[in-house]
């Protein structure tokens, strides 16, 4: 989705301004077209020569340079861009682009143009903390800038605080998101669930599955960079979760059952793709269950007694006020997939399932890419090639689309 797109880049004056150069770098990577403009000071940390040689276009610095070049250019910058970009945005810019100064090429864009601002503030943490700076931060937030928050972490000054520029792809995720509103899912509601549920057993022990929770915060992102309100539910998931939406935890599956009747209430859309334990112990343990202790039989087993879990996604459909709630399961089978997967779709009142044969090589738990089928409640039946899982994402979402246009009509149809 960063193909093509216009980027204007400002790089402003703070040590952070060395990891900008890796932002660029990785937007050029996926297809970008990114024009930098660096502030004097930002020349001072990183030469344009660098960000020249990553972005493979002209940088701009001086407003006021004597050809006249820049400043015929800031105005042709200024509407050719898709999202302005200032990264790091040191609390001088912040004020200044606040004030809407534009005595320099930066400024002169900022003002100039009409696109979405994203702002990456950076800085020691008094200066961020400042009531100045968040005074400044509040007013562009007000006009309609996006800011990426800065982390919290070990500072240029040694000092542990809040200021950090953060990762590359935390940024990346916030730019996506910007140029994805107005997508084909802009002003819709999604709920996506992913990762593996935990039962405990005791404080220390559970029930849980290999599942890594890629699938799900692949549909998430995909669903964020097209425009929508994504809330991800995750229960055990090791990598930590897409940036730009909004992340809720649940751990065990009666929380991610409260967790997601809270959050269908308004949504257009849920899709489960967590996997979800069918059993957990009836009665965990609130102490750790040691060797030789009561809890053992006189020849030493343990005998656990599992219980099902509701089914959170069949009961989703008997809920109230989710009539339209377009609903996605996914299936993760070992034998038998389009059978169990069609009878899944049935037995759960599905619009879609999602089904693959997670025993294939390349396809399922853990692995980046899936072989997957989609079965609709019509009756049709999708088998897609070995895809990455972000293009999978795409295939699911694109069904999605549609089920909501067509619900979207017939509700027109219905108010005829
Ligand atoms: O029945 P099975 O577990 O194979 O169904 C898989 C689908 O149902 C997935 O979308 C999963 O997230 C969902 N599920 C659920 N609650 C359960 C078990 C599965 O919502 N207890």
């Amino acid at each position: 989705m960063l193909r093509d797109r216009r980027i204007v880049f400002g790089v402003t004056g703070g040590i952070a301004a060395y990891k900008a150069a890796d932002v660029v770098s990785k937007l050029r990577q996926a297809g970008a077209l990114v024009d930098v403009i660096l502030t004097d000071h930002a020349a001072e940390f990183v030469r344009p020569l660098t960000f020249a040689a990553l972005s493979h276009r002209p940088v701009y610095q001086n407003l006021w340079e004597t050809t006249g070049e820049a400043a015929a250019r800031h105005i042709e910058l200024a509407e050719a861009a898709e999202a302005l970009v200032v990264a790091p945005a040191t609390a001088d810019t912040l004020a200044r682009l606040a004030q809407g100064r534009a005595d320099d090429m930066l400024g002169a864009v900022a003002l100039a143009t009409t696109a979405p601002l994203l702002l990456v503030p950076a800085m020691e943490h008094h200066m961020y903390e400042h009531p100045a700076t968040q005074a400044n931060l509040r007013v562009l937030v007000e006009r309609g800038a996006v800011v990426v928050p800065p982390e919290v972490g070990q500072l240029a000054s040694g000092i542990v605080g809040i200021g950090r520029f953060p990762e590359t792809a935390t940024i990346l995720a916030h730019l996506r998101a910007l140029l994805g509103r107005g997508g084909d899912l802009a002003g819709r509601r999604v709920v996506v669930t992913a990762g593996g549920t935990q039962e405990p057993i005791d404080p220390v022990r559970y029930i849980g599955n290999r599942s890594s929770g890629r699938m799900g915060y692949a549909l998430a992102e995909e669903a964020r960079d097209r425009g929508a309100d994504v809330l991800l539910i995750t229960g055990a998931v090791g990598a930590p979760p897409p940036a730009g939406l909004c992340v809720e935890t649940a751990r065990t599956a009666l929380e991610l059952r409260d967790a997601v009747r809270a959050a269908i209430v308004g949504a257009n859309v849920l899709v489960m793709a967590a996997a979800v334990a069918d059993y957990r112990a009836e009665r965990p343990a609130d102490r750790k269950i040691k060797k030789g202790s009561a809890a053992e039989n006189a020849d030493g087993s343990l005998t656990l007694r599992l219980v099902r879990t509701p089914d959170i996604l069949a009961e989703t459909a008997a809920l109230p006020g989710t009539e339209r709630l377009v609903r996605v399961g996914f299936a993760a089978e070992t034998t038998d997939v389009a059978a169990n997967a069609a009878a899944k779709l049935g037995g759960k009142q599905l619009d879609l399932i999602v089904a693959n044969d997670v025993s294939k090589p390349g396809s399922g738990f853990g692995t980046t890419t899936n072989e997957v089928t989609i079965f609709h409640a019509d009756g049709r039946v999708e088998p897609l090639a070995l895809l990455p899982k972000a293009e999978v994402a795409r295939a699911v979402w694109d069904r999605v689309v549609s089920l909501l246009a067509a619900r979207g009509s017939a509700q027109a149809d219905g108010d005829a």
